[in-house]
């Protein structure tokens, strides 16, 4: 296979998204892939151009993908339907395997309705929950919604959900997409 030039736009907020597409930066060079990776904010300018496949990541927070994610899908809809592409999210209710289909994930589910990019690939992964490095309100507030949810509510822990087998499997198919 061709060595394709493979570029991860990721938008994060914590930066667990980075470190999700850093692992599958790791899986598509070992596969003999050129991969770069471009954060994704309110004011950065992204050319897909040049390259030949594009892989988008985003986190939720309060329920959603941040606004930039969609302006920039709808922006580069034309370049996004022409290559091989792939989207991944990264979430709380990840956490649960049932929870990480397309239409068993609430956020994907409902995002994917709101988008005209149909991608041919999609993932969702479980999210990493850091108490100690949340504001007073954040902290008060995933809190709450985890033990609304029944995760962990010790404002102590830092537990990461993200199946990194999954991710790695994730970083296989980009490697074959055609
Ligand atoms: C302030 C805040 C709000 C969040 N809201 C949600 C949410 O509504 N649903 C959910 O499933 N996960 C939620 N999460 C969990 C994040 O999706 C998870 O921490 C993820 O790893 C963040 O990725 P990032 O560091 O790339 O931004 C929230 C996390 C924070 C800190």
């Amino acid at each position: 296979m061709e060595k394709a030039r493979i570029l991860f736009v990721y938008s994060t907020v914590d930066g667990h998204t980075v470190e999700i597409c850093k692992r599958l930066q790791q899986v598509v060079e070992r596969e003999g892939h050129q991969p770069s990776l471009q954060e994704l904010t309110a004011d950065s300018d992204i050319d897909l151009a040049p390259f030949d496949r594009i892989v988008i990541g985003a986190s939720i927070r309060y329920g959603k993908h941040r606004p930039d994610v969609l302006h920039f899908i709808e922006k580069n809809i034309d370049v996004l339907a022409s290559k091989p592409s792939a989207f991944f999210s990264v979430n709380a209710v990840a956490r649960n395997p049932e929870k990480r289909g397309p239409e068993s994930n609430p956020y994907v589910r409902k995002f994917l309705r709101k988008i005209s990019w149909k991608p041919p690939v999609i993932a969702v992964f479980g999210g990493k929950i850091d108490y100690p490095s949340y504001r007073f309100f954040d902290k008060t507030m995933i809190r709450f919604i985890m033990w609304m949810t029944k995760g962990p509510t010790d404002l102590n822990v830092t537990v990461d959900f993200t199946d990194w087998e999954e991710v790695e499997e994730f970083g296989r198919t980009i490697s074959a997409m055609e």
